[in-house]
């Protein structure tokens, strides 16, 4: 089973250090945000492969999951071996590149991946937020597995003042993660998803739970994004595909506490996620509190 992480932005939220580095690449503490990602990415049983859109733009990408072992050689000969092991496990996940060189929307972007996912269902992880605990795409397997192998997203309340920036669901309560008795908006509460309406306007939402970033879908998808037309933004909208998906099949939402993940998508969030990491990492926190303690402007 495969994962599929969308990467072929151009990082304009970055600028001007993304000029010349690709956002994903940015460290949180000393590791690239995708590296999060292709983790979290590899948690849920089956998935043995994850798919990265790039542009050829990025190469610098493709090199960070290569071997070099050269370079290994050099740290190892310098007495740096735990250095040379994090390099080293790092080009060894799995990892393989689809390209998206003409970006038209996060629905053309998963579409170019259509050759690399086989005909099972996979998942999708957008880059810019990354769960720790990688648990989220594991529950949404098990919802899955509970309804037939069926599309899963991960879904979360927002303010209906916000609701114009996301992909917005409709349907209602049917349930719970197992051993949980969450109802309505409450973590860890399973919908049945009965519509899906990308960055609608706050009037129009169906509801206040929008979807997260994490997709489970089934390889239908594939099929209704070659056929899709544009939508919000002129872009070619995942979201609209998985509208018509839902006229064939049944898909499901688990609502989650989008905190039990990291954002990195702003330069404010992603320092706030760095913090947050630091934070929760006994070896840096003294450190860490140290240098911010002394902070000067
Ligand atoms: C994308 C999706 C949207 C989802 C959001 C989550 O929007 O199209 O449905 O809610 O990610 O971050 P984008 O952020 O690319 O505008």
């Amino acid at each position: 089973m495969k994962a599929v992480i969308p990467a072929a932005g151009l990082g304009t939220r970055f600028l001007p250090a993304t000029k010349s580095m690709p956002k994903e690449l940015l460290p949180v503490l000393n590791k690239p945000v995708i590296q999060y990602v292709v983790e979290e990415a590899l948690e849920p049983d089956g998935v043995d492969e994850v798919v990265i859109v790039n542009s050829h733009e990025k190469p610098q990408i493709n090199e960070y999951f290569e071997v070099d072992e050269e370079f290994e050689a050099m740290l190892r000969s310098r007495g740096k071996n735990a250095e040379a092991d994090a390099v080293h496990a790092a080009a060894s996940l799995p990892v393989t590149f689809a390209y998206q060189d003409d970006p038209k929307g996060l629905g053309h972007a998963v579409l170019c991946a259509a050759d690399n996912v086989d005909d099972d269902p996979f998942f999708i992880l957008l880059g810019d937020y990354f769960v720790p605990d990688r648990q989220m795409c594991v529950n949404m397997a098990t919802v899955s597995k509970e309804h037939g192998g069926c599309s899963v997203i991960a879904v979360a309340p927002v303010p209906a003042d916000q609701v114009s920036r996301y992909g917005i669901i409709a349907g209602e309560c049917v349930g719970a993660l197992p051993g949980m008795d969450a109802t309505g908006e409450e973590e860890g509460a399973v919908w049945k998803v009965t519509g899906l309406v990308e960055k609608p306007a706050p009037e129009d939402a169906p509801s206040h739970l929008f979807i997260v970033g994490r997709y489970l879908l089934t390889p239908r998808i594939m099929e209704l994004l070659r056929t899709q037309g544009p939508g919000a933004g002129g872009e070619i909208q995942l979201t609209d595909a998985m509208e018509r998906l839902l006229a064939e099949e049944e898909m499901y939402a688990v609502v989650v506490d989008p905190l039990e993940g990291c954002d990195t998508g702003t330069p404010a969030a992603w320092a706030a996620t760095n913090a947050r990491l630091a934070l929760a990492d006994p070896k840096q926190v003294p450190a860490f509190k140290e240098a911010l303690g002394n902070a000067t402007l």
